[in-house]
């Protein structure tokens, strides 16, 4: 039986991740390597649309792949690989640009918010054809699941409308996707600021925590996260969404209900809490990062890794352009 084809991928852009792409991302990858036939990537092209220091992103493309193993991801059972190594994801983009309408892509709030972040400026073409090339990651690998958060939905619904079009103008080529967007409990809001998801690129660092920072750090900012001052430990997005963001990662790492935990900790405060889920965080990341460390202390063996993974990642693309460029008349 062969096994549903699945796409998933991070940027590199910063020098560890966040605990919500660990439980955004990563833990959920976990469990869909094993049912699926998964293909990971880090997405480097992508990163290069907003400036990025060269020696930064080299390293932090190895950092993001050790990050992805130590999680659980396993590069034997799943196709662990970085963007930049298979060279038909920029062809096939290229191909998927001529038949994506211009007002079609200035229409991805994506890309608004971004430019409108970065200024005129700074807006690249290469910004504003980001979902040309995400469409070409998930394309090539003929992916029927592609699970993301909320936030990129416009962009695999463009896809979807990018696979059938070529396939109607050109012949049955791609399998149209399907968006899987990830439950709405798994998403994780910044400390400082509940309201608003937690982010490697947010402006502050002080509600973020990073997969890779000293544990005494971790426990610091979740001993400072923002509460409010009712007191009382109740899962409540709405009118207590600090607590309730405090819960929900204690609830997901643990693998506890919310009302169990609601029920540990009523009438004890905060503190309590806290004290209670910067311990479950750090005993967490504590072996994940150890094990990062391991990875990136043998550089040799991870690139090795990274290099059998492409071939494959690159075999299958291949296949793809292959066809798609005898279509288009190449
Ligand atoms: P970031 O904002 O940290 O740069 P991305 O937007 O690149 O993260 O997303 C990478 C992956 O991590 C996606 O699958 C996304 O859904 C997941 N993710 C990112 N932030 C969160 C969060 N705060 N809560 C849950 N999942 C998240
Ligand atoms: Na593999």
């Amino acid at each position: 039986m062969t096994k549903t084809r699945l796409y998933s991928g991070m940027q590199p852009s910063a020098e560890s991740l966040q605990i919500g792409n660990y439980i955004g991302a990563l833990l959920n990858w976990k469990e869909l390597q094993q049912t699926h036939d998964a293909f990971f990537s880090i997405v480097d092209l992508h990163a290069i649309t907003v400036p990025q220091d060269p020696t930064a992103l080299r390293e932090n493309t190895r950092r993001t792949a050790a990050q992805y193993i130590a999680a659980g991801i396993d590069p034997s059972a799943s196709t662990l690989y970085v963007q930049s190594h298979v060279a038909a994801h920029a062809q096939l983009a290229w191909v998927l640009n001529t038949i994506t309408g211009y007002g079609e892509a200035s229409r991805m709030t994506q890309f608004k918010d971004k430019s409108a972040r970065h200024g005129a400026d700074a807006t690249t073409v290469g910004l504003f054809a980001y979902p040309t090339l995400m469409a070409a990651d998930i394309l090539l690998y003929q992916t029927s699941i592609v699970p993301v958060g909320e936030d990129q939905r416009q962009h695999v619904e463009l896809t979807r409308d990018l696979a059938v079009r070529f396939n109607s103008r050109f012949g049955d080529t791609f399998t149209v996707p399907e968006v899987a967007i990830q439950k709405e409990t798994a998403k994780i809001y910044d400390l400082q600021n509940p309201l608003s998801k937690m982010s490697k690129s947010a402006e502050s660092h002080a509600g973020v925590i990073w997969m890779l920072e000293d544990s005494a750090v971790t426990r610091k900012k979740i001993m400072r996260a923002v509460t409010d001052t009712d007191g009382g430990v109740v899962f409540d997005r709405e009118n207590k969404p600090g607590v309730a963001n405090l819960l929900t990662i204690y609830s997901v790492l643990a693998e506890r209900s919310t009302q169990s935990l609601e029920d540990e900790y009523a009438g004890r405060g905060y503190g309590d809490l806290k004290k209670g889920l910067a311990e479950v965080v750090t005993s967490t990341f504590d072996p994940i990062r150890a094990r990062v460390q391991e990875l990136l202390d043998d550089p040799a063996e991870l690139d090795r890794l990274l290099a059998v993974n492409a071939a494959h990642a690159a075999e299958v693309a291949d296949a793809t352009l292959d066809t798609v460029f005898e279509r288009v008349g190449f």
